[in-house]
């Protein structure tokens, strides 16, 4: 069993092998149950993480700062809008004077694909990509299949079907990845023009522009919006046949198998990808995937800011720490 991630970074969900992903849910299962019972161990007392947040979030920039002030850390978060970069000031030379601050890590999004791998090569800080243009959004993923984890227990023989913007979705690809990684079938499916073809390098197993024809095999449904925002023309002739062909309708979803499960990480886009009934019924997962994603990001931040810590909350009752011997 591994006691740590293997780069102090966390760039893409293709580079984590399946024992780091089964660490993240081990880690994130306990502090999901210490979160519930609101008992989380201070393990970021002391440190101080800076979120560079280029691009509009809810979700993820909320649930790292609940999981950075619930570890006893503070996140200091940083808005382009009322920034110096509206005087003209470059983005490395931000990152350089946000360093200069001393933070302990850097979590950024932006919309430009490779942006945090870009920065990464200019400060010996830990970054965490928080979704960079289409590439990856990797505690997304995380997040995604812990949600599915709690569920199943093993992902071998199960089929997850992403379907609507797979081609703009840094989402897809990450999921893709990491759940290609735990075993899982992956099928894309979406209008010929937002789904890239099977010989793409998203690495899903089958592609398929019927969602029709593929509702009973799935063991989970993740909608995904249409990201107008990442579109530089129109790629559908319209939101309404977009619905009508790939909307998850409440008829869909009873042609689901019955113990189906249904994700979407947010925002959605209710009537578009998602009937409102569907997105609020007993088989969503939507609103979990939210709690499960403070969880996560807690797994996360621990095991890049203080794994001796984490080992210890892992393993309370151990006297060997075989992190803090080699530290
Ligand atoms: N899922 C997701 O990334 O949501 P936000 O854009 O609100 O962070």
């Amino acid at each position: 069993m591994i006691h740590r991630l293997r780069t102090p970074s966390l760039l893409s969900a293709s580079s984590l092998s399946k024992e780091e992903v089964e660490f993240l849910f081990r880690a994130a299962h306990l502090f999901l149950e210490a979160f519930q019972r609101n008992e989380i161990p201070p393990l970021l007392v002391g440190k101080t993480i800076s979120q560079l947040f280029f691009e509009n979030s809810t979700r993820t920039r909320l649930a790292f700062e609940t999981a950075i002030r619930k570890l006893g850390g503070a996140a200091l978060t940083f808005t382009p809008n009322n920034s110096s970069l509206a005087k003209g000031e470059s983005l490395l030379d931000t990152l350089k004077n946000l360093e200069a601050l001393k933070p302990d890590a850097f979590i950024v999004r932006h919309s430009a694909s490779g942006a945090a791998l870009h920065l990464s090569r200019f400060t010996s800080r830990p970054i965490i990509n928080a979704g960079d243009g289409t590439h990856e959004h990797p505690s997304q993923a995380l997040l995604d299949a812990f949600t599915l984890e709690k569920k199943w227990g093993r992902f071998e023989g199960k089929t997850i079907v992403i379907v609507g913007d797979i081609l703009h979705s840094r989402v897809a690809r990450s999921n893709t990845r990491l759940l290609r990684t735990l075993g899982a079938h992956v099928i894309h499916c979406g209008p010929a023009s937002l789904v890239p073809p099977l010989s793409s390098n998203l690495g899903a197993h089958e592609v398929t522009h019927s969602l029709d024809q593929v509702l009973d095999k799935a063991d989970a449904v993740l909608c995904l919006r249409i990201q107008r925002e990442r579109q530089n023309s129109p790629v559908i002739p319209s939101l309404s046949e977009f619905a009508h062909g790939y909307g998850l309708t409440a008829a869909r979803a009873q042609r689901l198998k019955k113990d189906a499960w249904i994700l979407h990480p947010g925002p959605v886009n209710r009537g578009v990808e998602i009937t409102p009934e569907v997105a609020d019924g007993a088989r969503s997962l939507i609103l979990e995937q939210v709690t499960h994603g403070v969880a996560m990001r807690m797994a996360i931040l621990s095991a890049l800011l203080n794994p001796g810590g984490l080992w210890r909350f892992l393993n309370p009752t151990s006297d060997i720490n075989p992190i803090e011997r080699t530290l």
